[in-house]
């Protein structure tokens, strides 16, 4: 298992360029299925959960190539059956249900186990297909999915103690873009990931109104044709890199992010200028500019769905404050479990108490390195900023964890100037 070498003291400048969003790609790609018409999606990260659902759709029987950024796929021929060895892998392969339903009326897709940050419930994607007709059963660890009576469009309200599901939204617009009728979503998800996904189903032909807001209307249609597509900006990867910068940046000339997309990044600049940092951006607003403060103060975060405080932006927040002078809380209400990075950040000399969903954060003047354990993805990517501030040689183990969604993320931070050695074992 590859694992990072982080050697702290840098000071990060010049410019990087965001990949396509991970988590808009993979609904996209899964979306391909629903026409037997080729479709050429731009900008997908070659990172492994792109890869794993690449395979899956392989697996189902459509042609896929692949040439740097550039995905076509033709889903001519398709199986209702996606491949369990992979499909354990990735949880998000669970958003192949909702277009093998549509397209098959049928699909078997197995349970995706729990991970890191929790348990990762899907009694909602459930709830929303068989709203429109699906029968699900399960047999040995398989979602058994068909549809006996035909599908019908109909209302549903897709939200869950911890609010709307951002792939249970993703789902059942899949499978309603070609269910007969008029499907409505309440409590619908409004990530910018599930506008990506909604602006690639429409370019297919799809008739869908209210994307990005809590209520979205679809109507079916018979068929949908290929269509070409560039995946938006990943506003994750951006907002890691933006809190690289504000930990590590030079204070004169600062981080310059490009292809980022000004509105999809605003809990994460409020929350930058909040502690004192400066953020820049173009009149496009697809580039911008952070500088690290030179006061810096602690701030508190509450996680919460889009338009709100991205849960997968709290980890690397948390770094920001393990060195921020004074008293910084952060909850993360979608992911009350979501603090690995935090044991592990307190080897490396953070104050940090976890309790009950909430870190409570005491600003320390240094961090010092440690050998530490990557853990889910954005915890991982956390462990790396931290290092980036710490000094002496931080080594992250386990690095498979950051790959899965970070698309050279060494390099890029090598380009701007830190000093990080990727050993291959
Ligand atoms: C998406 O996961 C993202 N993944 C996650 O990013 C992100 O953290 C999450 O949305 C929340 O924003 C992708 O898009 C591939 P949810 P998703 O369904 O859709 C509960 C990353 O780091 N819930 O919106 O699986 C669930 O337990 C990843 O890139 C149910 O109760 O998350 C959670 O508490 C990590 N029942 C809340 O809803 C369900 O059927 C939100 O989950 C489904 C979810």
């Amino acid at each position: 298992m590859d694992k990072l070498l982080v050697r702290g003291g840098s000071t990060l400048k010049g410019s990087v360029h965001i990949s396509g969003s991970k988590n808009a790609s993979l609904p996209i790609l899964a979306a391909t299925l629903l026409t037997e018409e080729p479709c050429i999606i731009r900008r997908v990260p070659d990172v492994s959960d792109t890869n794993y659902m690449i395979q899956i759709l392989a697996a189902l029987g459509a042609e896929v190539e692949r040439s740097s950024g550039t995905v076509r796929i033709t889903a001519g021929t398709i199986s209702h059956n996606a491949p369990y060895e992979i499909v354990r892998k990735m949880r998000a392969s669970i958003c192949v249900m909702g277009p093998l339903l549509a397209r098959l009326h049928k699909a078997s897709v197995s349970l995706p186990g729990g991970c890191i940050i929790g348990d990762r419930p899907v009694d909602l994607h459930l709830k929303g297909l068989e709203a429109i007709g699906a029968v699900i059963n399960m047999e040995g660890g398989n979602m058994m999915i068909d549809a006996p009576d035909g599908l019908h469009g109909k209302e549903v309200d897709l939200r869950g103690k911890h609010g709307p599901t951002v792939l249970g939204t993703d789902n059942l617009m899949m499978a309603a873009v070609l269910t007969e009728g008029t499907t409505i979503i309440e409590s619908a998800a409004c990530e910018p990931e599930v506008v990506d996904l909604a602006n690639f189903l429409i370019k297919m032909g799809a008739q869908i109104e209210g994307a990005g807001t809590r209520r979205i209307k679809i109507q079916g249609v018979k068929k949908l044709h290929g269509t070409e597509h560039t995946v938006t900006p990943d506003r994750i990867e951006a907002g890691t890199f933006m809190v690289a910068a504000a930990m590590t940046g030079c204070p004169e000339h600062g981080v310059t992010l490009h292809r980022v997309c000004q509105k999809d990044l605003v809990p994460t600049t409020e929350k930058l200028t909040e502690s004192g940092h400066h953020v820049q951006f173009n009149e496009a607003g697809n580039s911008c500019t952070v500088k690290p403060g030179d006061s810096p103060q602690g701030a508190n975060i509450i996680t919460a769905p889009f338009p709100g405080f991205p849960t997968d932006m709290q980890a690397q927040f948390t770094a920001l404050f393990a060195i921020t002078p004074g008293i910084s809380v952060v909850e993360d209400t979608i992911f009350p479990q979501r603090f690995m990075h935090c044991a592990e950040m307190t080897r490396m000399g953070a104050h940090i108490k976890v309790d009950n969903g909430t870190a409570v954060i005491q600003g320390s003047d240094s961090m010092s390195a440690a050998p530490v354990m990557a853990s889910d993805l954005r915890a991982s990517a956390a462990l790396v900023l931290a290092a980036l501030c710490a000094e002496g040689t931080t080594e992250i183990n386990r690095l498979y964890h950051i790959d899965r969604g970070y698309e050279n993320i060494d390099d890029k931070l090598v380009m701007l100037g830190a000093d990080i050695e990727r050993v291959r074992e």
